[in-house]
């Protein structure tokens, strides 16, 4: 008898662990705090390997060799278009890399997160999961000392290399993940079929219906006219893609719209026009599109495929499966007569023939040459040759008059354009990864790119504990507040994003544009501190014997630790505030002004700047939950933190909003003992419920005022657990040594020229 036919324990199992509906399903507005504690080291197989060390124990001459062998065995399971896997793998290695959008930093190729749904099963993404299974032989051989993201990446460049192209580099330090992420934001829809009737509307965090715009959820307005206003933090032009649609926006068809999707798409993911036409006409040169037998026919994505398939996705139950049968986006054809070649075909035929439309046998619309003798390409299995193809999205950078000048710039001049593709293919896939000290490998160009926003080598002494000592001392005789010091010490380190590791304390470029304009940073009370930190530090240089020196980026911390020492001494906390000095100074000539202004954050609830704005699709607490996690920070460190700032005066228009303190600039645990006070009650001061105020229940009269993101810290039940631990009676000494903890975290995320990550 089985187990659901049992009379005793009832006739059916209805559910197992993690059955909807959960949490999730019942409360869809609620904060899922949880989101910070993805990634945890027990879900790590590897947490007690050394990836920096088993890397560089690796002969990298033979990896390579090993890849390059492989790439030109065809194996039966799925044989090699022109008997070489070269182009597929190219693709495989810009899908893992095209994810990464520089509004918040996430996707990219530094965790192989194609490995895991919902990336690995997007239509898009169709058939990289037999290229990821085609080197899984390399990645046996090697293990643990070799991640897949690496290997993505690498594969990429061997391919390259073996079709007669140089490439610029290879850096290698990418960490795979070990379970889905489930927190980026990908966009509003949902697969397709439910793409646009069943979707349930946005709402703010009331329930009031938000913005629904026709037929492409993600364009804010209307999905014609302002591609300016592509959702944020968007690149994706249309769910499902890494970029835009082959066939034009909607497979419509239209170059010129196409042209406009491509350029908004690839500016969000941090390219110019001369990068983006290097990229598509470089990758374009290779390969085919693989339009055999249409949609319909094929199976589910892998998330979604039977257990049989053992990880394999979209079952191709016609002839083969593969070879000539394979249908992958639905588009047939090659772009150029040598499709495993680097040559400069792609663009010479592009512009050398008129293009009509047509549709593959899958039924996509495409484009072939109008005239009968252009040239042809192999077939690539058959002993016949088939006409050129181009897409859409080809057609678009002949007719767009901007992209047309990049294209007759690199048809004229062969080797510039393979030096165009070589760099941005090497910012591509290198562009999520952050400082180049996290770079390994003997492949790493010298070198310094620009996006890798560079900062000098240090050619001087570091300073030591005497010298760290006295510094803080003329720091806090300077008569700079203690308000003013943590809050250029926080502004510089909190903008680091651990998506990609770019931002941070180091380079000092809080003292540079555009950061030291922001106006989240208090910029004329910044500017007063770092003018002051600079006399600091030429008097030190000028006082010390032999080349001893302190970079501006360290004083800028060393005062905010200094700063943060004196408000625990004040509330009666005899303690020191870690410091690790050996930050240096980047020049403006090292600072991409655009690329650094997207770091700017659009609500930061650590400074309560924007909070009280409505308008913003979600709640501002959920953006605060977005920027903790950009920090990397576990909710502890974010409760603590968000506390101890708070009443050390941290909001960035000097607003008393969630300074529930009488003593400011002292490092209590108020914050906590207010918050969980049944003393006070609360109450909305607007309709759209931003702003708040915590009046005394006896008297009735408001002591205090909030925002959302002070007042989430009682309201989420996760949330509020933790501050009860900060309010109770004995957890002021906690309070101040998690602050610490937790401060000299933020202030150490950059450094990874000391840490070993
Ligand atoms: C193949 C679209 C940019 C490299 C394809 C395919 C499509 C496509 C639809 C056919 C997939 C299949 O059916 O097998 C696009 C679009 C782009 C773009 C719309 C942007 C506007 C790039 C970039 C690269 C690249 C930037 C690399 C630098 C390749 C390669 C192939 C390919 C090598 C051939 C794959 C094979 O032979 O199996 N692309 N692509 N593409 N793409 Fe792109």
């Amino acid at each position: 008898q089985g187990l659901s036919e049992c009379p005793f324990r009832g006739t059916r199992i209805g559910g197992a662990l993690g059955t909807a509906p959960q949490n999730e399903d019942w409360w869809p507005q609620r904060l899922p705090v949880d989101l910070l504690h993805q990634e945890q080291p027990v879900a790590n197989p590897l947490r007690d390997e050394n990836y920096k060390e088993a890397f560089s124990k690796i002969d990298y001459e033979q990896l390579k060799k090993d890849i390059k062998e492989l790439l030109v065995s065809s194996k039966d399971w799925w044989p090699a278009d022109y008997g070489n896997y070269g182009p597929q793998m190219i693709r495989m290695a810009w899908h893992s890399a095209g994810t990464y959008r520089i509004a918040d930093g996430r996707g990219g190729a530094s965790q192989a997160m194609q490995r895991f749904a919902p990336i690995g099963s997007w239509w898009d993404n169709g058939n990289i999961d037999k290229s990821r299974r085609l080197i899984w032989p390399i990645k046996k051989k090697y293990g643990a000392a070799l991640s897949w993201a690496d290997l993505i990446v690498l594969t990429g460049n061997c391919a390259l290399e073996i079709m007669g192209f140089p490439t610029f580099g290879f850096g290698g330090g990418r960490r795979d993940a070990w379970e889905p992420d489930r927190g980026t934001y990908w966009g509003p829809e949902f697969w397709d079929g439910k793409y646009i009737d069943e979707i349930p509307k946005t709402t703010d965090h009331k329930g009031h219906p938000g913005e629904m715009v026709n037929n492409n959820l993600r364009w804010v307005g209307g999905p014609k006219d302002e591609y300016h206003d592509l959702e944020n933090p968007l690149a994706a032009t249309h769910s499902n893609l890494i970029y835009v649609n082959p066939e034009g926006p909607g497979g419509n068809m239209d170059p010129i719209d196409s042209a406009r999707n491509i350029r908004e798409s690839f500016k969000r993911m941090a390219m110019n026009d001369e990068e983006t036409v290097a990229l598509i006409a470089g990758g374009h040169a290779f390969g085919k599109s693989h339009g055999a037998v249409p949609a319909d026919k094929i199976g589910a994505a892998p998330e979604a495929a039977p257990m049989h398939q053992q990880g394999f996705g979209w079952h191709n139950p016609v002839g083969s499966g593969n070879a000539e049968f394979t249908s992958t986006n639905g588009i047939e054809g090659s772009w150029t007569p040598n499709p495993t070649q680097w040559d400069n075909d792609y663009l010479t035929n592009l512009f050398k023939f008129e293009w009509k439309q047509t549709k593959s046998p899958a039924g996509a619309g495409q484009w072939t040459p109008v005239d009968p003798d252009a040239p042809k390409t192999p077939d690539a299995h058959l002993d016949k040759h088939e006409d050129l193809m181009m897409m859409t999205s080809d057609i678009a950078l002949k007719m767009d008059p901007e992209y047309r000048k990049v294209c007759e710039k690199f048809m004229n001049d062969f080797d510039y354009f393979t030096e165009a593709f070589s760099k941005a293919w090497y910012k591509l896939t290198h562009r999520d990864m952050g400082p180049k000290d996290r770079y390994l490998g003997p492949e790493v160009p010298e070198e310094d790119m620009i996006w890798q926003d560079p900062v000098p080598v240090r050619d001087y002494e570091l300073i030591d504990a005497v010298d760290i000592a006295a510094l803080k001392k003329v720091i806090l005789d300077s008569g700079l507040s203690v308000s003013a010091l943590v809050n250029a010490a926080w502004s510089a380190a909190s903008v680091y994003r651990h998506s990609d590791k770019r931002g941070g304390a180091n380079g000092a470029r809080i003292a540079l544009d555009p950061q030291n304009n922001w106006d989240l940073n208090r910029p004329a009370e910044l500017n007063q501190v770092l003018n002051t930190l600079k006399g600091i530090q030429s008097d030190f240089a000028s006082k010390l014997p032999g080349n001893k020196q302190v970079s501006l980026a360290d004083l800028v911390v060393l005062g905010g630790c200094a700063a943060v020492e004196k408000a625990a001494k004040d509330a009666g906390f005899d303690v020191e505030v870690p410091f690790t000095p050996g930050r240096t100074d980047a020049t403006p000539e090292q600072t991409d002004v655009e690329s650094f202004d997207w770091l700017k954050p659009v609500s930061d609830g650590f400074k309560n700047y924007h909070n009280d704005k409505v308008g913003y699709k979600i709640p501002a607490e959920r953006i605060f939950l977005d920027r903790a996690h950009l920090l990397n920070l576990s909710a502890p460190e974010w409760t603590v933190l968000t506390g101890g700032l708070r009443v050390l005066e941290q909001n960035f228009d000097h607003s008393k909003h969630g300074v529930f303190t009488e003593r400011p600039g002292q490092l209590t645990n108020d914050f906590f003992q207010v918050l969980t006070s049944m003393d006070y009650e609360w109450k909305p001061q607007n309709y759209e419920e931003t702003l708040f105020n915590i009046n005394d229940r006896a008297t009735g009269s408001t002591k205090y005022t909030a925002t959302r993101c002070d007042l989430v810290f009682g309201s989420n039940a996760q949330l509020r657990n933790l501050a009860e631990v900060y309010a109770a009676d004995d957890a002021q000494e906690r309070f101040v040594n998690d602050f610490i903890k937790a401060w000299d975290k933020v202030m150490m995320l950059d450094r990874y020229d000391v840490k070993d990550e």
